[in-house]
Parts: structure tokens; C-alpha cells; sequence
């Protein structure tokens, strides 16, 4: 299966599929057997954040799995509550200890909470720790073009990869712009719209009637031919198995049209507004 999903280049050269897993909520036992299993039926993406308190959980998943360590990515994040270079060092420490890990492919800020306003310190601790062999490629989430463009301009790096809530509800069409101009790649959070009455829309129906795939297929591969790179988190071993396999047929145009008209100007799944959200 993985021999099949294609891979992207990152601007500093990481080489990543271009879907992966998400694993909110996937903690303990279970959670070790799901993300196994994930890994079994061909993810090599894992997507997890130091917040979601299963960083130890994705570790213990690929010691469990029989595909080398390094053909992985592994995705961890930093809070808001760390974004202090004092803080953040040990934390980023703190995350590998916790996986039992001895490198991340991808660190990422997880909020910019620019209210706060220390996402360059925290930038700059992962500047560090990428230097010191902890993680491969650094980037953000939730970061607007004023507050990469001030990563950039103040430590002359810029990030790799912004992970943002996307999904046909909210289809981020300005900021995906704005990342394919600067060539720094999108990821969608939220990808399904966390299955939030997104499957039940006509239009997704009637498009996955046509190609006789499921609404979940016909959302994943929206985002793959938008460019973005999702992260749909599943607990069954069958929805994980749907929803990577969609590389096997292609929308047309008016179809990711249909699609991407389904945007509403809230269509955040939780309210979550990059320029004000206080993350912990
Ligand atoms: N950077 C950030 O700020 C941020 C924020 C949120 C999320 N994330 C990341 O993004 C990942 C994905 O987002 P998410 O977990 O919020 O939501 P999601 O992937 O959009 O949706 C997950 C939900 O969809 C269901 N589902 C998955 N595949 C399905 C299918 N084929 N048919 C029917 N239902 C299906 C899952 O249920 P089952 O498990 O029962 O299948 C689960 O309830 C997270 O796990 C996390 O890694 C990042």
C-alpha cells in the first residue's frame, strides 16, 4: 500500500507522503493497536502534538510496528504554554523522552498565540534543536502569512510545512494561495471536518456515487489535488484502509468546484481563529 501514495518534497528536502494520520484521542493500549494498525496498512505520516498526551502512545506504536524507524515521519508539537526558549529546549527534550525517540521528522509550533507573543523564541528553540539532530524539518500550525513572514524576517528561516484546519467547510483558499507563492507546504487538520455532518451532503454523495467511492475518499483526494497534505485520524482499521486508499482516481474540475463551494465564512469546526486563539 504505501509503495502506491505518492511523496512531496518539503522545501528543506524532507521527503513526506502525501497523506497522513492524526491520532487525537488514540491514547494507551487501543491507541498503541490503532496507530499500528495504521502503520500496517501503508500510513508512514504519524501526526501528534505534545497536548494530545500520547506522545509515548505513537513511540510505543513503532516499536510495536515491523516498518523500520526510518521510513517514518514522525510529527510532534510544542505548546503554547512553552513557547519561551527557556521553556521550549526542555520541552522538545521532553517530547522525545516521552516517545522514546531519539529524533522527530517534523517538530511544528502548534499555535502562534500571538496575543502572547514569544512564537519567535519558540521558533528559534526549534532552530536549536533541529542544529542538535533532535528533529529533521521544523514548521508551524495555525500560523497567518504575518506571523511566518516575521519567523522568516527575524531569524531568516522559514518553516517547512503549516499545518491549518481545512476542510471542505473551510477551504482556506487565500492562505493555501499564500503558501504555494512562499513554497512552504499546507497540511489540513480536521481534513474530515472530524465526520461533523460533512458526509451527509448531497454534492460529496453525488461525487462519490460517480466514482463509487465513499464521501470520505472523495474528501481526502479534494485535498490531495488541492495540494495539502490530510491528516484524517480513524480508529477502525477499515476506515484507515478507505481513507488512504485514494490514489486510484481523479476529480475533475467542476467537481472540486462543488466541493470547495461547500465553504461557509464560519465553517470553523470549533471557532479556533489563529489571531486570537489562546491554545494552552
Ligand atoms: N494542529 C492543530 O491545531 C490540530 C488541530 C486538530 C487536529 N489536528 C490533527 O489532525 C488530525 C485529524 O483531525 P481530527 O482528528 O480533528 O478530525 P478528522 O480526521 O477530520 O475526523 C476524525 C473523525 O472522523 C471519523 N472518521 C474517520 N474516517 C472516517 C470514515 N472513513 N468514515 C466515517 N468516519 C470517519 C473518526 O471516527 P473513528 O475514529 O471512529 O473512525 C473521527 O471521529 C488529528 O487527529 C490531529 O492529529 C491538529
Amino acid at each position: 500500500m504505501s509503495k502506491q501514495i505518492p511523496k512531496t518534497i518539503l522545501n528543506d528536502g524532507l521527503e513526506v507522503p502525501a497523506i497522513g494520520f492524526g491520532t487525537v484521542k488514540l491514547n494507551g493500549n487501543q491507541g498503541a493497536q490503532a496507530i499500528q494498525s495504521a502503520i500496517d496498512v501503508g500510513y508512514r505520516l504519524i501526526d501528534t502534538a505534545y497536548n494530545y498526551e500520547n506522545e509515548g502512545t505513537v513511540g510505543e506504536a513503532v516499536r510495536r510496528s515491523t516498518v523500520p524507524r526510518e521510513e517514518l515521519i514522525i510529527t510532534s508539537k510544542l505548546p503554547g504554554r512553552y513557547h519561551e526558549y527557556e521553556l521550549a529546549v526542555p520541552t522538545i527534550q521532553e517530547s522525545l523522552y516521552r516517545a522514546n525517540l531519539d529524533y522527530y521528522d517534523l517538530y511544528l509550533i502548534h499555535w502562534p498565540k500571538p496575543i502572547q507573543d514569544n512564537y519567535v523564541e519558540a521558533w528559534e528553540s526549534l532552530i536549536q534543536a533541529q542544529k542538535w539532530g533532535l528533529v529533521r524539518s521544523i514548521g508551524v500550525c495555525n500560523f497567518l502569512p504575518e506571523h511566518i513572514e516575521r519567523l522568516e524576517k527575524e531569524t531568516g528561516v522559514k518553516p517547512s510545512i503549516n499545518q491549518i484546519e481545512l476542510h471542505p467547510f473551510f477551504n482556506q483558499a487565500d492562505q493555501r494561495k499564500w503558501h504555494t507563492a512562499n513554497n512552504i507546504q499546507t497540511e489540513s487538520w480536521s481534513p474530515l471536518a472530524r465526520a461533523n455532518n460533512i458526509f451527509e451532503k448531497e454534492e460529496i454523495q453525488q461525487i462519490a456515487t460517480a466514482h463509487k467511492k465513499t464521501p470520505s475518499q472523495v474528501i481526502l483526494r479534494w485535498h490531495h489535488q488541492l495540494g495539502s497534505i490530510p491528516i484524517p485520524k480513524s480508529s477502525s482499521k477499515e476506515r484507515q484502509i478507505e481513507n488512504i486508499s485514494i490514489f486510484d482516481f481523479s476529480l475533475d474540475e467542476a467537481e472540486m468546484n462543488t466541493i470547495s463551494s461547500l465553504t461557509l465564512s464560519d465553517g470553523r469546526q470549533n471557532d479556533q481563529d489563529p489571531a486570537v486563539y489562546e491554545e494552552f
